[in-house]
């Protein structure tokens, strides 16, 4: 493992750290976070609380804050990691940009999702042409500490990738959402709704664990003809739920395009 610090220790950096504690591969990984209460969860001698002093210590940056919070930080170290391997989570801020603000030439651009807090995400990365194949074998190892990855084969695919993965745990919040509006609508109560709808998403699980079926063989496996699912499926279908979602899962890739091309967002 390269040394590394992960810079902001809030949903996505602490789930890092704590993945990587799991697996006992926090030896040479350090926390920085401007909140000194967020970085408790690793020792004390693993803490930094000031971005600047993260290249005396790693040769890998995690750039794990919000991108909004991304020129106030490097106003803040100035242009000190150009010989470091940066990787950047922050959605929508391009290589380009954080290789002129970091003066970096080996920067990966990546995109995990939620699914981290229980090392279930699913990451996409993309390096750039000078990562070395040990800096490439290090970013697996980072990101396999938080569930799956996928290795990109360009920059661009990252923004189809974060419609589909990035913003995907949202998605299947709104399904148990509506499943648990529906049910009180039915006269379930409300504890009872909202323990169906998690236990539901249980049955997700069967795609992860008993992968010789597609989601679609699953669908058709509990729809008998002429049955419950059945009629439930026919109106999904008659209301035009597969175009739907196709169109939404569009504008999420859309917007995460454009917000590659606002220099506000920087
Ligand atoms: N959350 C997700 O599901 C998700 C999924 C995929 C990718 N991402 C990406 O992951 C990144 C982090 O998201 P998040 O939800 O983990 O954000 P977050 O919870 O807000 O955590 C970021 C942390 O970094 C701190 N920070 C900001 N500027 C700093 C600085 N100059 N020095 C030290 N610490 C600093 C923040 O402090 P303040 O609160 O004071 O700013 C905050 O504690 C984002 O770029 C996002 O695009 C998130």
């Amino acid at each position: 493992m390269i040394s590394t610090v992960i810079i902001g220790a809030g949903n996505m950096g602490s789930a890092f750290y704590k993945g990587l504690a799991s697996q006992r591969k926090t030896d040479r990984v350090w926390l920085c976070d401007q909140h000194r209460d967020k970085l408790e969860i690793a020792p004390t001698d693993r803490r930094i609380d000031h971005p600047a002093n993260a290249g005396n210590v790693a040769e890998c940056i995690l750039l794990a804050v919000k991108p909004q919070s991304f020129a106030a930080l490097m106003a803040a170290v100035g242009k000190i990691w150009s010989d470091k391997l940066v990787i950047s989570i922050m959605a929508g801020i391009t290589m380009k940009v954080i290789a002129d603000a970091t003066g970096a030439s080996a920067v990966v651009r990546a995109m995990p999702n939620l699914g981290a807090r229980v090392r279930r995400s699913i990451t996409g990365w993309y390096p750039s042409p000078t990562v070395t194949s040990i800096q490439i074998k290090h970013t697996q190892e980072l990101f396999s500490a938080i569930g799956m990855t996928v290795r990109l084969k360009e920059e661009l695919q990252i923004d189809g990738f974060t419609a589909v993965a990035g913003s995907g745990p949202a998605y299947v919040f709104l399904l148990a959402e509506l499943i648990e509006n529906a049910a009180r609508d039915l006269g379930i109560d409300e504890a009872t709704s909202a323990q169906i709808a998690r236990n539901l998403l249980g049955a997700g699980s069967l795609l992860l664990d008993e992968k010789e079926r597609s989601a679609e063989q699953w669908r058709d496996a509990v729809t008998s003809k002429g049955g419950t699912t059945e009629a439930a499926m026919r109106v999904l279908q008659e209301r035009g739920l597969p175009d739907i979602f196709r169109d939404a899962i569009a504008a999420a890739a859309e917007r995460s395009r454009s917000l590659s091309h606002d220099d506000k967002s920087h």
